[in-house]
């Protein structure tokens, strides 16, 4: 397995998460309320629910507290809640697309959300399940994407393997230690400096 960071003057430094590109469907409307559970508006969205959890980090893998979240992505359909979207493919009204919300004191955070559909990007492509986030830190600002582990598309998608570290896009299953009814999945994200 390729180790997360690299040993500089004996100490582990992280390497940053890469950078994917904003895409067509960044939110348009800022988020009314600070939440970050995407799976009900006046109902249940349909798909398999999930819970993403992870830390903002820094590269010497200390927590970035108060980091700005926006995370937005396609419902289970593969389509998302954004005008630029004409695929035709189905809306779900119980699905918001789109959160905002800030890291915890210990630079965590955790999204309860729908795994999200794959969607055709041209004629000869076809994007893997992912989720599209922003962080802004007090210094600086990452837009990134994370994707699912064993998915038969992240093998063959442009944006994911345009980086040199795909590895480091694609989320980790949890176990969980208390019965749930649900995946529960892990992805920490690096900043340089927070
Ligand atoms: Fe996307």
């Amino acid at each position: 397995m390729i180790p997360p960071g690299d040993l500089v003057a004996g100490r582990s430094m992280r390497h940053r998460t890469p950078d994917q590109v904003l895409g067509p469907y960044f939110p348009q409307e800022r988020a009314r309320v600070e939440q970050s559970d995407l799976t009900g508006a006046d109902g249940i969205a349909q798909g398999e629910i999930i819970e993403v959890t992870g830390r903002i980090l820094d590269r010497n893998g200390d927590p970035v507290s108060g980091a700005r979240l926006t995370i937005w992505q396609a419902n289970a359909f593969g389509r998302y809640r954004h005008p630029g979207d004409t695929s035709g493919l189905p809306l779900d009204p119980n699905f918001l697309g789109n959160a905002e919300f800030r890291s915890g004191n210990d630079g965590g955070y955790r999204i309860k959300t729908v795994k999200p559909g794959a969607y055709p990007a041209g004629p000869d492509w076809v994007r893997p399940p992912h989720i599209h986030f922003e962080i802004v830190g007090r210094f600086e600002r990452l837009i990134t994407q994370l994707y699912f582990p064993d998915e038969p598309l992240n093998a063959t998608d442009r944006l994911l393997n345009s980086v040199l570290r795909p590895d480091l896009l694609i989320a980790t299953v949890v176990s969980p230690r208390y019965r749930i009814s649900h995946r529960v999945m892990n992805f920490d994200i690096v900043i340089l400096r927070g």
